[in-house]
């Protein structure tokens, strides 16, 4: 053969390997709304970035007339890319070939990148869009599953890995994106489950779509498992972007310093007065995570999952933190199970990859109940103690007004190796709230007294005056100052200027018991 016709026949090659199932599905996939597998990838990478490998793989199944069934590349986009500039790898599933469905070989392109990655310190991404194990391989597509899910695995705190549901994802295939730190769904075109709705109707004769299963919604608010919804392919993948923006390559590197002109010494007299004069007023404590943070820089991890407690990444003078904070504004800020893992994992994803964390406090408690109690409220709150414990990356706490009880030790106190804690004046530090208190410590006084409520309300009064204000804490050096609220946001960025180069070890150990 000619040089020429060599050449012709290698671009011939990887042209029809680039229309993957060819223009009839591509134009199926464009009318669902959705993107194919190459655009997402071209969208999710800097332009002119991404490097393709694999792309002439084909599957090796010869049951089931899949001998004349061959796809160049089998189903799956892999390769590496730039995003921001940094180097990730990323694998796109395609629809357009057999329903994206994972062969042996498909899955063995997802290995090769996640191997690489970790290899190389780098950030993974996976976009699945899957009818998932190709039936027609059996066992061999399902140990394809079981390969990818041991490399997340091993991958988990060494590289960040991020997923996009932008289809179908159905039975244990849903175990790699679980297994991968954050993931974000598409609404309306995504789903996920175990098993879908013809199984359930057969086995608990219940009827239920798709949608109400396992969409984006059903996630993201019921079960917890999405982490971020987006109206579209465009919007998750940009989503994805940001949120690897705040993330470092590996465990080994800080996040990157992003440059801001906002002031470190920035005053904001509005939190003066955020707080309530009456405690059992709700305010949003997000205005507060707002004012402090880098102007514009918050981005809040599952907003609509256990919203009594906020969790989300943010920049204070261009550096990371994940920020933790309960929420007054659902259910008082209590905290429950739900709460409890969902700041639990985001703090041990941040402690992984070297992000300092910073806690805002105010937490009447523990949700009480039998629902919580029976649910399994020691165990998971243990999840939250444990994961602050054991975190040896920066952790500032600021009380702005209740820390009570349980919930006092747990968020992030000094106990538990917080570095710098500080309370606004209005904060409220002791075993329970004055009510409950006074009617448990001076119950027998209070049936003696004559006038019941006044002395009831003399007697709160005293309570509050000694224990209801951050004061006995900071006698004790628990928190480290009492600040006005208004120059949070200089005092939290000195604190993390002084952290910045903490050293702390855990015991050396093959690995701890979190109370899972
Ligand atoms: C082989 C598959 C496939 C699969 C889809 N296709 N899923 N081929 N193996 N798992 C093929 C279809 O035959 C079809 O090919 C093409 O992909 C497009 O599929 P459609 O059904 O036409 O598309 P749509 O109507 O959009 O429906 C998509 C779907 C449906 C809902 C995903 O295809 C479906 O229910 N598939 C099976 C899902 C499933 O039960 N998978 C196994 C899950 S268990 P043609 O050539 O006809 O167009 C599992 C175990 C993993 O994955 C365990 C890990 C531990």
């Amino acid at each position: 053969m000619s040089e020429r016709s060599v050449n012709e026949q290698l671009r011939g090659l990887r042209q029809q390997a680039r229309l993957g199932g060819g223009a009839k599905r591509i134009e199926a996939q464009h009318g669902k709304g959705k993107l194919t597998a190459r655009e997402r990838v071209e969208l999710l990478l800097d332009p002119g970035s991404f490097e393709e490998l694999d792309l002439l793989v084909e599957h090796r199944c010869t049951d089931f007339g899949m001998e004349s069934k061959h796809f160049a590349g089998d189903g799956v986009v892999a390769g590496y890319g730039t995003v921001g500039g940094r180097m990730i790898f990323v694998f796109a599933q395609d629809f357009t070939v057999l329903g994206g469905s994972l062969s042996e070989t498909h899955a063995a392109k997802i290995c090769k990148v996640q191997d690489m990655a970790a290899k190389m310190g780098c950030p993974i991404i996976g976009l699945n869009d899957s009818g998932g194990a190709r039936i027609q391989e059996g066992v061999a597509a399902l140990g394809g599953y079981a390969d990818i899910f041991l490399r997340n695995t091993m991958a988990s705190g060494l590289v960040p890995q991020l997923t996009g549901i932008m289809g179908p994802c159905a039975g244990g295939a849903v175990y790699s994106p679980a297994l991968t730190d954050f993931i974000v769904m598409v609404e309306n075109s995504s789903y996920m489950f175990i098993t879908g709705p013809k199984v359930v109707k057969t086995v608990l004769n219940e009827v239920v779509s798709s949608e109400q299963l396992g969409g984006a919604v059903a996630h993201a608010t019921r079960s917890g498992v999405a982490h971020f919804t987006a109206p579209g392919d465009g919007q998750a993948i940009a989503l994805l972007r940001q949120l690897l923006s705040y993330m470092p390559q590996n465990n080994m590197e800080d996040p990157p310093v992003v440059p801001t002109d906002d002031p470190p010494d920035r005053a904001d007299a509005s939190l003066d007065t955020v707080v309530p004069e009456d405690p059992n007023l709700p305010y949003d404590i997000r205005l507060v995570i707002g004012s402090v943070a880098d102007r514009g820089s918050f981005l809040e991890v599952q907003a609509a999952w256990a919203p009594n407690i906020v969790v989300g990444f943010a920049r204070l003078d261009g550096r990371s933190v994940g920020i933790i904070a309960n929420q007054p504004q659902h259910l008082a800020g209590v905290l429950d199970i739900k709460a409890s893992i969902k700041a639990a994992r985001f703090i041990r994803f941040c402690d992984a990859f070297n992000i300092p964390l910073l806690t805002f406090v105010d937490v009447p408690g523990f949700l009480p109940g039998t629902a919580q109690e029976h649910g399994g409220i020691i165990l998971h709150g243990a999840k939250l103690i444990y994961a602050y414990s054991e975190a040896t990356v920066p952790k500032v706490t600021v009380i702005t007004r209740k820390a009570y009880g349980g919930a006092y030790c747990v968020m992030s106190s000094k106990h538990l190796r917080g570095d710098v804690n500080l309370a606004w004046p209005t904060a409220e530090i002791a075993v329970m709230g004055p009510k409950g208190a006074v009617e448990i410590v001076f119950r027998n006084e209070l049936k003696a007294a004559d006038d019941m409520a006044t002395r009831q309300a003399e007697l709160e009064q005293d309570y509050k005056d000694k224990f209801a204000n951050p004061y006995v804490a900071a006698r004790r050096g628990y928190v480290d100052d009492v600040i006005q609220p208004r120059s949070t946001r200089r005092a939290v960025i000195r604190a993390l200027r002084m952290l910045a180069t903490k050293k702390d070890t855990n015991p050396v150990k093959k690995h701890g018991n979190i109370p899972l």
